[in-house]
């Protein structure tokens, strides 16, 4: 499926179309009648009627919590599920995601006419390298080093024996992103960008911070987070079944793992928080269109930019 909705049926799940389309999208819904003549329309408005449907739909899902012993199992092995999905999808369940350079253009190697410093960039939550296998690929950047973690081993271990995975230009290890204090093989104050997609969604909210402050800790001055997950009021939010939510807006899929359903704000607050600014955020929502099984789908992602300031920035 486009973007992690494991937990709905895969087969309703549009995904070609997210591969492709260019910059947030450039196909709008103007006729309501002309819905299943695509697959997807890009940057649909929500009236008023269907926020609070959604609202409604979460507000039915969430209002009983799951008990404190059971949510525990879930937070408390969390790599353990992740290890699992892993075992069953191996590096079949996520595509390679292209877009990726159209969204996040610093990604993409800069002119060759600049001057080209070495540049790091490191994935917190990498899986089996979809993000990084692509950066890989298509960088012409000589000195270009990447760096992942994953709590899941066997995620770490499916991403090394790919065929793409290039030991020279990257380096990748098991760590669980919320711990205090990292062990990584670069220095504080040191890395160009760190790439959070669809990682901080699975993490605890209580532990989210520690994950903003040690990115902050471990980019250069300027350097930049780019971030992209799941939105508020995404359509695997709505589908979820009483008795899954852990905590508002936080849930456990069917399989184990766990997910959060972000605002702009929350991102804003928990990254400025931790010393980012903010130099973009972005709400993408597109309606996915089953045309077979005339399934409407309405998407939430939540793209943001967050750059750690210069020092003499950062002391005004
Ligand atoms: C939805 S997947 C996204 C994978 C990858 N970012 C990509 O773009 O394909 C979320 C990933 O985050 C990892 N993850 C979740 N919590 C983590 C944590 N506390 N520390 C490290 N990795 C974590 C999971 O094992 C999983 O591989």
């Amino acid at each position: 499926m486009s973007e992690f909705g494991n937990e709905a049926n895969p087969a309703e799940l549009t995904e070609t179309v997210e591969e492709k389309r260019p910059k947030f999208g450039n196909r709008f819904l103007t006729d309501d009648n002309d819905v299943f003549k695509h697959n997807a329309w890009d940057n649909v408005e929500w009236d008023a009627d269907q926020e609070q449907e959604a609202l409604a739909a979460v507000t039915k899902n969430s209002t009983q919590k799951m008990k404190a012993e059971d949510k525990e199992k879930f937070q408390n092995d969390a790599d353990k599920f992740w290890d699992s999905f892993y075992g069953v999808h191996q590096n079949r369940f996520f595509k390679d995601r292209h877009w990726l350079f159209t969204e996040f253009t610093e990604l993409a190697a800069p002119s060759v006419d600049e001057v080209q410093e070495p540049r790091s960039i490191f994935e917190l939550g990498c899986g089996v390298g979809n993000t990084i296998l692509p950066i890989l690929k298509y960088s012409q950047e000589p000195n270009l080093k990447v760096y992942g973690c994953d709590f899941s081993a066997r995620a770490i271990e499916i991403l090394r024996e790919n065929k793409e995975y290039d030991p020279k230009r990257c380096e990748v290890f098991v760590m669980d992103a919320t711990l205090e204090d990292w062990s990584v093989p670069f220095a504080e104050n040191s890395l160009d960008i760190i790439v959070l997609i669809f990682v901080l969604s699975a993490i605890e909210p209580t532990k989210m911070n520690r994950v903003a402050a040690n990115c902050f800790r471990y980019l250069r001055p300027g350097g930049l987070v780019l971030f992209r997950d799941y939105g508020r009021y995404d359509m695997a939010q709505l589908r979820f079944k009483s008795g899954k939510c852990l905590e508002d807006n936080f849930y456990v899929r069917g399989d184990g793992t766990m997910v959060y359903f972000f605002t702009q704000e929350e991102v804003r607050d928990l990254f400025c928080k931790a010393g980012f600014v903010e130099e973009q955020s972005v709400v993408d929502r597109r309606l996915q269109v089953n045309r077979g099984r005339m399934l409407k789908m309405y998407r939430v992602w939540i793209q943001t930019k967050l750059r750690k300031p210069l020092k003499e920035e950062a002391k005004k």
